[in-house]
């Protein structure tokens, strides 16, 4: 009986230590390390902030907002009410980009005359209608797009950015 007792025991000690290993193993906040890019991709890499109510963007116009922060320099967006159909929002016509030129970081221009993205210093256009695609080079890769969310007031927010400030995407 006693050795019975002791096998038991055993095991017992033995599960609980291999529980606690796999808990340690798999878990990095207990280990206190940064969770690796995989466990981050669902969270938004930055801090959702409103930019405008739907009623202050009329159809055809156009908003340039700083996001994620106030300062930065590359931090410099346009938020264009165009098109219905392709873009975000509740009307699909919601079109957002940050405007830092993916050839050699100046500041994209809109053109209200084409419609079209214009960088003043080696002339590179990006379609806003089609993604900021690049139309014109010497730019090589789309900008970064905004991603906005338009809630039930029509109030607009931004809200993740996919790519990066000058870096495209
Ligand atoms: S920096 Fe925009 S085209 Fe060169």
């Amino acid at each position: 009986m006693k050795r019975r007792n002791l096998l038991i025991t055993i095991f017992a000690v033995a599960g609980g230590a291999i529980t606690a290993f796999f808990t340690w193993f798999t878990q990095p906040s207990i280990r206190g390390q940064t969770p690796t890019h995989t466990e981050t991709l669902t969270q938004p890499r930055y801090q959702k902030k409103k930019i405008l109510n739907i009623s202050e963007l009329k159809p055809g116009s156009y908003i340039v907002f700083n996001w994620p922060t106030e300062t930065e320099r590359y931090h410099v967006n346009i938020l264009i009410r165009g098109k219905e159909g392709k873009g975000m929002g509740r009307r699909a016509d919601l079109y957002a980009y940050n405007l830092v030129c993916t050839h050699l970081q100046c500041q994209v221009k809109y053109d209200e005359n084409t419609d079209m993205l214009v960088c003043p210093c080696h002339g590179s256009i990006f379609d806003p209608s089609n993604d900021a695609n690049v139309v014109k080079g010497p730019a090589a890769k789309p900008l970064a797009k905004i991603l906005v969310e338009e809630d039930d007031k029509g109030d607009i927010y931004a809200v993740d950015m996919i790519g990066e400030p000058g870096q495209g995407r």
